[in-house]
């Protein structure tokens, strides 16, 4: 069940592969962030690259969230779902001349500059406009978020952010520019962190870096300190939202920061473990070294596998109790080695059983593909008794709708 509702029935009612999310799930986990910022001057931008399904937009929108983006495409997503662009911050480190206009058009809250490069064309692209471009510059603050090297950003030889040592510097230079307006600072050290020490030290450094700043004469008004917080994969243990917030505001106030207004920017711990992907098993095939489990989900649908070997539980729907259990690797349909799913799981199952691939609200729908001309899979918002379709399966004909045909021969 998620929710009031059965997994089987959406798995034949609308077929598979399937993303069923729980509203109240994303709910609760946000009400983490929001107990542990109140009383607090604070945003919560959800960091919309984890999963941008509009319907998620408007559940996070409508109970209080603004939005991180990183694309002139998630700035239209974002204005479809009601955002309040006031209330959306711009990620990212290759903004274009057209997002940037795009973006200070709308009026956006903040972007969040990258590198010197960047932040002199959009002083350039702010004068042509007649405006000043809100900017926080983005620290690399060279800490180790003890995770995956590939969503590991705040060390020193990412491409994320810019140097502990020339942030005073640019900030003096971004105080010089009359298309720009300071207001913030920031930083993202990486995802799936399941400590707090990491964030604790990122702390320490930005607000090291405040102090420099403020001794310049450029105040800060907000502080931005990322997403990246991990959720429970396979008995991952991160602390709860709220007891990392208690953590670090105590770290703040004891820095006599107590009063500035916090930014922050989660992503996967605000819907990842609210989402599983449907799938049903294809064929069964024993063999002489490995067993494969062939399901009609693939690495189009569930990328995080073949990209960093991510772990994700695979259960049955309906569990054949009593029945002895193989271990397989459960593979998809894609003509690749690297379509797996899963690794030597333990499954007692048939042809024609469903599994769900749990912990899939996170990095999974946002990163499908249509590789192998795969149609993008259903989604199904689910809240208390209620499912409701927010995306249809995508057609072929969906496909090829902007390909255009050589003339006949
Ligand atoms: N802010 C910035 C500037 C970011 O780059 C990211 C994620 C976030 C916030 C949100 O981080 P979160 O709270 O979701 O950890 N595809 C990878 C994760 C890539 C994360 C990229 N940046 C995965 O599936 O694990």
């Amino acid at each position: 069940m998620v929710e009031g509702v059965s997994l089987e029935r959406l798995a034949r009612e609308h077929g598979t592969p399937l993303f069923v999310y729980s509203q109240a799930a994303m709910l609760t986990a946000l009400a983490a962030y929001q107990r542990g910022l109140a009383g607090r001057r604070h945003l919560i931008c959800y960091a919309m690259k984890a999963n941008s399904s509009l319907a998620i937009l408007q559940t996070l929108v409508r109970a209080g969230c603004g939005l991180d983006i990183v694309s002139g495409g998630e700035l239209e997503r974002a204005m479809a779902a009601g955002a309040d662009p006031a209330r959306v911050i711009f990620s990212g480190v290759g903004k274009t001349r057209a997002e940037m206009r795009q973006a200070l058009r709308l009026g956006i809250g903040c972007f969040n500059v990258e590198s010197r490069a960047e932040l002199d064309v959009l002083d350039e692209v702010a004068r042509d406009m007649g405006l000043r471009a809100p900017v926080s510059v983005r620290v690399n603050p060279n800490v180790d978020a003890k995770t995956h090297p590939y969503i590991s950003t705040g060390l020193k030889g990412n491409k994320f952010g810019i140097a502990h040592e020339d942030v005073i510097a640019t900030y003096r230079h971004a105080a010089d520019c009359a298309g720009l307006r300071v207001v913030g600072i920031d930083c993202h050290i990486g995802s799936q962190i399941t400590q707090s020490g990491p964030y604790l030290d990122a702390m320490d450094r930005i607000l090291d870096l405040v102090q420099g700043i403020e001794a310049e004469g450029i105040a800060i008004e907000h502080i931005d300190f990322g997403g990246g917080l991990g959720i429970d994969y396979q008995g991952d243990a991160p602390p709860a939202a709220d007891a990392l917030w208690g953590q670090l505001l105590q770290r703040l106030d004891a820095r006599g920061f107590g009063e500035r207004a916090i930014y922050i920017e989660p992503g996967r711990s605000l819907v990842g473990n609210a989402g599983a992907c449907l799938t049903e098993v294809l064929y069964l095939k024993p063999g002489e070294h490995k067993n494969f489990l062939i399901v009609d989900a693939a690495m189009n649908d569930l990328p995080r596998p073949a990209l960093y070997e991510a772990f994700h539980r695979i259960v049955p729907l309906a569990p054949r109790d009593g029945a002895p259990s193989t271990t397989w690797d459960v593979v998809g349909p894609v003509c690749e080695s690297g379509d797996w799913i899963g690794r030597d799981r333990a499954l007692s199952v048939r042809a024609g059983d469903f599994l769900a691939v749990l912990s899939a609200g996170a990095y999974c729908m946002s990163m499908a593909s249509n590789y192998n001309t795969r149609g993008r899979a259903a989604e199904v918002l689910v809240s208390g008794d209620q499912a409701t379709l927010i995306r249809s399966r995508e057609t072929a004909a969906d496909q090829l709708r902007l390909e255009r045909p050589l003339p006949p021969a």
